[in-house]
């Protein structure tokens, strides 16, 4: 049976709303519409995201994206089967705000619904794309607070092969960039003004590169990248440029490394990329260069679908309810999970 599901994301930073329609029987869902809002312009004057300031934006924000969506696709409210909300992890009252909202319309429609893990979201978010993956695959998630690789069987079939120990790499970016004096969200400005740098201007370290393990560790980075701007006193305006490509080489070098090495311990032939750094365009033509010469498929989402939205989330809840891995229930709860491990689902 076909099912209309609503999607609605508010962990972090950005309102997202979105709608998907399954096909009947298995198959790719289909996104038909999706609106989001972010709040970078109002936390940039923190520096950073400001939990109190972002869930009482995302109350201003919810339910005008909601309706934005049903008229973009021409849908009634009233038709929607299920109602999905991330439920975690992300800053607990941001959380309560989505959850609060999708609980509120399904018990006004009496409908069900149905938590997401955020993670599984950007995850499973390869697949909206024009080429979406098939299982099983390695996947690198990489967002602004998780950094894993992964071994992906199916939906809900989740093993960590190695994860950061500190820092994630969103992280590593977002604070190197502060420290460099870039504004928030440091990630994208420090990869644009890395255009026009020289990555290997400054050697800096690539901790736990030959660790012989899958694992990460991105805190000493950001310290060596600070010692650096220091020594670089009056000349650190001048050399920024080349600080942040060879900040980014370091991170990139990295990540891809690592992955290659997951994909030769578990022999496998295709790898998904997801999560906000997954946007990062040094990352994909590394990665792309990499993974043709061993003759890997990769997969990535749709550059705006990267970052947090609705889109994932509506897709993830499709997915499991298509995979019997979860049913939308009409329990009103309001039990948001701020930590949550990805392989604690099934
Ligand atoms: O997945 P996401 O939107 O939110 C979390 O779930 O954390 O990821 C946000 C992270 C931030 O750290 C941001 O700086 C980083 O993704 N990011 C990037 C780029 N675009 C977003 N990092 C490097 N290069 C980019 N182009
Ligand atoms: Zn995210």
């Amino acid at each position: 049976m076909s099912l209309l599901i609503l999607g609605i994301e508010s962990s972090c930073d950005e309102t997202g709303v979105a709608l998907v329609r399954t096909p009947d029987g298995q198959g790719v869902p289909t996104l038909l519409s999706h609106a989001l809002h972010s709040q970078i312009e109002m936390h940039r004057a923190y520096g950073g995201v400001v939990p109190e300031l972002a869930s009482r934006d995302h109350i201003r924000r919810v339910l005008p994206l909601t309706e934005k969506v049903l008229a973009e696709s021409g849908e009634q409210l009233e038709n929607v089967d299920v109602i999905a909300f991330t439920r975690g992890p992300g800053l607990a009252g941001a959380l309560l705000v989505g959850s609060g909202a999708a609980c509120a319309m399904a018990a006004a429609l009496d409908k069900p619904v149905l938590g997401v893990h955020h993670l599984e979201g950007h995850l499973l978010s390869p697949f909206l794309s024009a080429d979406p993956p098939e299982f099983p695959f390695v996947a690198l998630l990489v967002s602004g607070g998780h950094t894993q690789l992964m071994r992906v069987d199916g939906v809900g079939e989740y093993e960590i092969l190695g994860e950061t120990i500190d820092d994630a790499a969103g992280e590593a970016f977002d604070k190197s960039a502060k420290l460099m004096g870039l504004p928030y969200p440091g990630g994208p400005v420090l990869s644009k003004l890395a255009e026009g740098g020289d990555p290997q201007a400054f050697k800096l370290p690539r901790p736990l590169l030959h660790s012989g393990d899958l694992d990460f560790s991105f805190a000493g980075l950001k310290t060596a990248v600070l010692t650096q701007a220091k020594k670089l006193g009056d000349e650190l305006e001048a050399r920024k440029a080349d600080l942040a490509a060879s900040t980014q080489a370091a991170i990139v070098d990295v990540l891809v490394k690592k992955t290659m090495a997951a994909l030769k311990q578990t022999g496998m032939k295709r790898v998904v990329v997801a999560g906000g750094v997954g946007a990062n365009k040094q990352l994909r033509e590394q990665l792309n260069e990499a993974c043709a010469k061993h003759k890997i498929r990769v997969h990535y989402p749709e550059l705006h679908l990267c970052t947090d939205n609705g889109a994932m989330i509506a897709m993830a809840a499709a997915m499991r309810i298509q995979a019997g891995r979860e049913q939308a229930l009409h329990e009103y709860a309001f039990d948001v999970k701020p930590r949550w491990p990805l392989d604690s689902l099934r």
